[in-house]
C-alpha cells in the first residue's frame, strides 16, 4: 500500500514524555523551532508525572505544560484517549512527537493524526526495539550482541511498539571499552539532530510510504 504525505507546513507540535522524563529531546525540539530550524513551535508539553524534569524545563522555556496521568484512567483507555485528543484540539496540534514517552498511545490518538505521531528509539530499528526495550536496556542489549554500530530511529508511530515505518536514522560506532552509559552519552547528540531533521522533513518534504519504506519525493 502506498500513502502520499503532503508536507505539513508550519508544524504546530505536541511533545509527550512519560515518567521522569529528563527532556533533552524535547528541548532540542524547542531550540530548533526558536532558531528557525524547524518551520512552526512548540505549542505543548503532556507528560504523566507532575515532577517530570521535562516539564519544568517546558514551563522555563514559556510553553504550556499539562499532565494527564494514565494511573488516574486506568481500565479506561477510552477516556484517556479522549484527555489527550481535547489538549491536541485545542492547541490546534498537526504533529505529536514522543520523546521519551514509554507508554503505548492510544489508538484513537494514532488514528487521528496519521503519520502525524513520531517517536525517537535509541537503537537501529528494526532490531533492539518493541515493549520493555528502552533506556540502558537497548544499549546493553546493542553491547551484548556485538554489533559494531549502533544509532538511533526516529519513525512513524502505528499500534505497536517501535514497528512503524523509519524517517531517520543515524549512527555511531560501538567501541570495545563501550558501557551502556557510555554509549547512550554518545548517542545522545545523534538524537537530538535525528528528531530536528525528521521534523523539518515531514513539514517541507513530499513524502510517499511505501509499506515500510518511507521516500521523499517532487510531486
Ligand atoms: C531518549 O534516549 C529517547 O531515545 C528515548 O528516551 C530517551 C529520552 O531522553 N525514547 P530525553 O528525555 O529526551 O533526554
Amino acid at each position: 500500500m502506498t500513502e502520499i504525505l503532503e508536507p505539513l507546513g508550519e508544524a504546530q507540535i505536541a511533545v509527550f514524555v512519560s515518567g521522569e522524563a529528563r527532556g533533552s529531546n524535547m528541548q532540542a525540539l524547542l531550540d530548533a523551532c526558536m532558531e528557525k530550524r524547524i518551520l512552526g513551535e512548540v505549542r505543548v508539553v503532556v507528560g504523566t508525572r507532575a515532577e517530570a524534569p521535562a516539564l519544568a524545563r517546558a514551563r522555563d522555556a514559556g510553553v504550556s505544560v499539562h499532565v494527564v496521568s494514565p494511573r488516574k484512567y486506568e481500565g479506561q483507555e477510552d477516556a484517556y484517549a479522549e484527555a489527550l485528543l481535547r489538549l491536541l484540539q485545542r492547541y490546534a496540534i498537526n504533529l505529536v512527537c514522543l520523546a521519551g514517552y514509554l507508554l503505548r498511545l492510544p489508538e484513537p490518538v494514532v488514528a487521528a493524526y496519521p503519520y502525524r505521531v513520531l517517536n525517537i528509539h535509541p537503537a537501529l530499528l528494526p532490531l533492539f526495539g518493541g515493549k520493555g526495550m528502552y533506556g540502558k536496556r537497548v544499549h546493553e542489549a546493542v553491547i551484548e550482541s556485538g554489533m559494531k554500530v549502533t544509532g538511533c530511529t526516529v519513525h512513524f508511530v502505528d499500534n505497536d511498539y517501535d514497528t512503524g515505518p523509519i524517517l531517520v536514522q543515524r549512527a555511531i560506532r560501538v567501541f570495545d571499552e563501550d558501557t551502556p552509559e557510555t554509549l547512550a552519552a554518545r548517542l545522545l547528540p545523534e538524537e537530538h539532530r535525528a528528531y530536528v531533521e525528521a521534523v523539518e522533513i515531514r513539514t517541507s518534504r513530499w513524502l510517499r510510504v511505501e509499506g515500510r519504506r518511507v521516500v521523499t519525493y517532487h510531486p
